[in-house]
């Protein structure tokens, strides 16, 4: 069987078994900060399994795409690593239980796949009786072909999780180390893990404890490739139907020599690689330097580096996504779909890196050379090789390594806070002369935000951020108002300003600025007389340029919508700045926006200004805001409750900025 007729005959097994088939979700977690990318079958279908939503069925089979990047020095140098995989799964949610799920594992390997019974053993929780017995009694295993292990328990991050079951594959004692301790659980290749059957029947939370849930779930994972490679009778994944036509371009390309063992390790890396990259920008991950983005730029340098091990100069990676696309286009359509894109943003980032990689091999090969007896590389120079070089700290670890050197990881981290400190520095334009003294001793619950009012009592002032009673003309002094209506700048967006009088005296209200408490303080020139601490004050917000503020923010709004929906969701913000009169926004694409799509953009926003459409701020807990799908900004924490701000369903964000209550007061 090809390994696409595998994957088929797994789904369709499990829909005779009245399982639904879904498509495979994407590989970026929707609604779960927990998780970078989705790594197992199961992943996705977290809520399902919690009861947090009701699926659209009780029994649903999937082949998840998958991206694992725990042992990315491994994958090459093992028959079955790899940064993405195939998961074939049967699920559950509180409908069948233990006896189904392995009684049709079974039934799959070897009635439908035909593997010899002679060469299947399981593995249990050492305290799982109800396992045991259904695989010794219902299915009529030996006793000394069920193994008990400790670590038969299964779980990924906070979510549902329990003991498990792993059904393993004899490939014969010529794959095996000899050693006469060997047997299933030994390190070495001969019994390969094929399945694994999870019962989950506990949820573990955010701080690590384990809580039963209300009903018992299945969740099954069967890695495709090793399957395909045990049925097809391969020394390793790599040489499966799945994966073998990547090398066999890499051989034409490179000229290369798939028996020399340094050549074939870097030929697996480079086909490992080019089908995470592949999926992961199909699925909307560009490179970057954080997050999602920072694992694709990893990936994506690493297998550059082998290509140019493998001795090719020109740019290749693109190249192979063709046949990427012949072996999976059609099960995952969506890869076919954005092809030009993915080719484009391998060969920018190809290009990009292969600028600096020679030089940068040089620079460290002339570090290894004058390393210190302890042959570590110190964080600085690791810095540097990332900073002007573009080379991933890991990547220089790897490099380092083969050479028996170490890197500093904690000093190259370091470097990178002070490089990160050094850039906020230069950001911050509050200068420690107007930030506000301790507030601690203020009574807070007496300090309140209200953008209505007009007449609130001085509850502290200060100087070089030192507490004063009284204020007298021409000084600049902090103001904290006891019910304050200037919205304080935050989220880019400038702060509101305007004018306080006092009985003795006048202030004018340069800035406002928000502490992380959300206690905000006011920025301040005395113009007239004397301020004191209890003043009453009346207060004049400048309305126009609250309003142009306003504008400004829901226009950024409406224009990250209009830049996701023509350029693709790809696009999220970078920065922004909204300032009375006009507004910028930041955010990455692979290529400059053309005019036709500038035209396009312009035209969804002005549509949604015409159309004049309420926009709405409601607060709500941050799970209820994510399920409406608000978008948020990647790696920012957030409160419990979130303020949600939408324009129909044009545009849905999480906000604490100013806005406009109907698009068209934005105006033109
Ligand atoms: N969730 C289980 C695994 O990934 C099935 O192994």
């Amino acid at each position: 069987m090809t390994g696409n007729e595998i994957r088929k005959a797994y789904l369709q097994f499990f829909k005779s078994k009245e399982h639904l088939i879904l498509h495979s979700f994407p590989l970026i977690p929707e609604n779960d900060p927990s998780l970078l990318l989705i790594g197992a079958g199961m992943a996705p279908l977290k809520p399902y399994f919690t009861g947090k939503l009701v699926p659209p069925s009780y029994r649903v089979t999937t082949s998840q795409k998958c991206i694992r990047t725990d042992d990315i020095d491994n994958v090459g140098r093992t028959a079955r690593h790899h940064t993405f995989f195939e998961m074939l799964g049967n699920f559950s949610f509180g409908n069948y239980f233990k006896k189904e799920a392995i009684s049709w594992a079974w039934e799959f390997l070897t009635k439908v796949l035909e593997l010899d019974t002679d060469k299947l053993y399981v593995t249990i929780y050492p305290d799982d009786k109800e396992a045991y017995d259904y695989w010794h009694n219902m299915i009529g295993l030996a006793d000394e072909r069920i193994f008990k292990f400790d670590d038969n328990f299964w779980e990924i991050g906070e979510g549902p999780c329990g003991p498990d079951s792993e059904i393993f594959y004899d490939l014969g004692p010529e794959r095996g180390c000899g050693k006469p301790t060997c047997t299933v659980g030994c390190d070495c290749d001969r019994y390969l893990e094929i399945w694994n059957l999870v019962f989950t029947q506990y949820n573990r939370t955010k701080d690590g404890k384990y809580e039963p849930l209300a009903k018992k779930n299945i969740d099954t994972g069967c890695g495709l490739e090793r399957l395909a490679s045990v049925i097809q009778q391969k020394e390793s994944n790599f040489e499966t139907d799945l994966i073998f036509p990547i090398i066999e371009k890499v051989i034409a390309i490179s000229g290369g020599d798939y028996n020399d063992p340094r050549q074939k390790m870097a030929m697996k890396v480079i086909a490992d690689h080019i089908r995470a990259i592949t999926f992961m920008i199909s699925d909307g991950i560009l490179p970057s330097n954080e997050g999602r983005g920072y694992v694709l730029r990893r990936i994506l340098r690493r297998a550059v580096r082998f290509g140019r091990l493998l001795g090719i100069k020109d740019l290749f990676l693109a190249g192979l996504v063709d046949t990427v696309l012949d072996i999976l286009g059609d099960e995952y359509p969506e890869t076919r779909e954005h092809e030009a894109l993915i080719k484009q943003i391998i060969n920018t980032e190809e290009k990009q890196f292969s600028a600096t990689l020679a030089q940068g091999m040089e620079l460290l090969n002339d570090m290894m050379a004058h390393v210190g007896d302890d042959k570590v590389l110190t964080g600085a120079e690791v810095f540097k090789l990332y900073d002007t070089y573009g080379f991933p700290m890991e990547l220089t670890e790897e490099i380092a390594g083969e050479q028996g050197f170490k890197v500093d990881k904690d000093g190259f981290q370091e470097a990178m806070k002070e490089q990160q400190e050094r850039a906020r520095a230069a950001h911050t334009k509050v200068s420690a002369k107007v930030a506000t003294p301790d507030t601690t001793k203020l009574d807070q619950s007496k300090l309140v935000n209200d953008e209505t009012a007009v007449k609130a009592t001085i509850a502290m002032l200060g100087k070089e951020g030192v507490e004063i009673s009284e204020a007298r003309d021409g000084q600049e002094v902090t103001i904290i108002l006891d019910d304050n209506p200037f919205h304080a700048e935050g989220g880019g967006q400038l702060s509101d300003t305007g004018v306080l009088c006092a009985a003795e005296g006048k202030a004018q209200v340069t800035d406002a600025q928000a502490l992380p408490n959300g206690l905000v303080y006011l920025i301040a020139e005395i113009t007239e007389g004397v301020l004191r601490t209890g003043d009453a004050v009346d207060i004049a917000v400048d309305k126009q340029r609250h309003m142009n503020l306003a504008r400004n923010h829901t226009a950024t709004h409406l224009l990250q919508a209009a830049l996701r929906k023509v350029l693709g969701n790809h696009v999220n913000q970078a920065g922004s700045l909204v300032t009375p009169d006009h507004l910028r926004f930041d955010f990455t694409h692979f290529s400059p926006v053309t005019q036709d799509e500038l035209d396009k953009i312009e035209a969804l926003v002005n549509e949604e200004i015409l159309k004049a459409v309420p926009v709405t701020i409601e607060e709500m807990a941050l799970d209820t805001a994510k399920e409406k799908g608000a978008m948020a900004l990647f790696g920012e924490k957030y409160g419990d409750i979130v303020r949600v701000v939408s324009v129909d369903d044009f545009s849905c964000e999480l906000c604490g900025g100013s806005h406009v209550a109907n698009t068209s007061v934005i105006g033109t």
